[in-house]
């Protein structure tokens, strides 16, 4: 049972990955990652055939030619820990470490070749999103029943959806691969999220120093600025210096990106079964 311990490896970083991803998304395509922060670059194919070679001599032996996994080694196209590591940042030493628990013997490679791998798994990742590698069947394993129980259980999927409701027809409205990547990462948080629909918006409030609160929708924040949107839309900037004054951020997909971090396989392929056929 392919049981996602690796999640837990890459636990901390995933918020900041997260971060990242979402001040990229709100900078200018090409802007270099402003106060240090990186930004994901566009998927470059020759990049990834460069990463294809390096992933061939030194990977395919247990993940496989096409990353999907052999009896070796795990499925990288469909594991958490490479989607929230588009850029490979903790590749390399995940990978000098002897993967997790030194299960694997150390693999030594530069820096380049990581962010080639990297770039490799995202072409990767993006041929299975596009629908062009329809993977239904080998996707399709989870037991839908087990899938409704969590659903309505301890997954708590149902405070928030309903199958009648707002998940209705989700089967329909997307493929399988689909389906899975967004229990995990609705909309377009994932690297791969090509001509994903927007997020949905974070608020943010402002504490100020007379003791009143500014708020609204986020549109974006920095170390040094804060901008949202009030109420009629109009936006508003606000310098900040470190924690003043305090910006405090709600998040609508906080409950989907605590469950990365302990949905096991299991529950993911019984609550994709489930709702493919809704
Ligand atoms: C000897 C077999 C073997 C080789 C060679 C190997 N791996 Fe793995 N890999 C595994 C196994 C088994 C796991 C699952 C257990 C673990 O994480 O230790 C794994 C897990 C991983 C994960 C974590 C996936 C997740 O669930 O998030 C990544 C990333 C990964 N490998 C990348 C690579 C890359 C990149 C290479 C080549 C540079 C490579 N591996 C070479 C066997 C291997
Ligand atoms: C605290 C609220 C909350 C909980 C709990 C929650 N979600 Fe979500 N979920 C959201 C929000 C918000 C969205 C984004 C809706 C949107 O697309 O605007 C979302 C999106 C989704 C989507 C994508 C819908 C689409 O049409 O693109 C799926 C699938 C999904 N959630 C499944 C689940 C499953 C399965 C669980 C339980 C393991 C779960 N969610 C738990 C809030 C929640």
């Amino acid at each position: 049972m392919l049981r996602l311990r690796v999640i837990c490896l890459f636990a901390l970083p995933v918020l900041s990955t997260l971060l990242a991803g979402f001040l990229a998304a709100q900078q200018p395509s090409g802007a270099s990652g402003r106060g240090g922060r990186p930004v994901i670059p566009q998927i470059d194919t020759t990049i990834g055939d460069r990463g294809q070679v390096v992933y061939a001599a030194n990977c395919a032996s247990c993940h496989g030619a096409d990353a999907r996994g052999t009896a070796r080694g795990v499925d990288l196209v469909r594991a958490f820990g490479v989607r929230l590591d588009p850029t490979g940042a903790q590749l390399g030493a995940f990978l000098a470490s002897g993967h997790k628990d030194h299960s694997v013997p150390p693999i030594a490679l530069t820096e380049t070749q990581v962010s080639e791998v990297a770039m490799y798994f995202r072409v990767r990742i993006d041929f299975a999103n596009s629908g062009s590698n329809n993977v239904a069947a080998d996707i399709l394993v989870g037991n839908a029943k087990d899938g409704e129980t969590y659903f309505n259980g301890d997954g708590k999927c149902r405070t928030c959806h309903s199958v009648t409701g707002d998940l209705k027809g989700i089967g329909t409205k997307y493929s399988a691969t689909m389906v899975q990547n967004r229990i995990v990462l609705p909309r377009g948080r994932g690297p791969a999220g090509k001509g994903d629909p927007p997020e949905p918006a974070r608020t943010v409030s402002i504490a100020q120093a007379d003791g009143s609160t500014l708020s609204g929708t986020l549109v974006s924040i920095s170390d040094f600025l804060v901008t949202y949107r009030d109420s009629s839309g109009v936006p508003h900037t606000v310098t900040r210096t470190g924690d003043v004054p305090k910006v405090t951020i709600r998040d609508p997909l906080q409950a989907h990106i605590d469950n990365m971090q302990r949905l096991t396989t299991k529950q993911m392929q019984d609550l994709t079964a489930y709702l493919v056929m809704k």
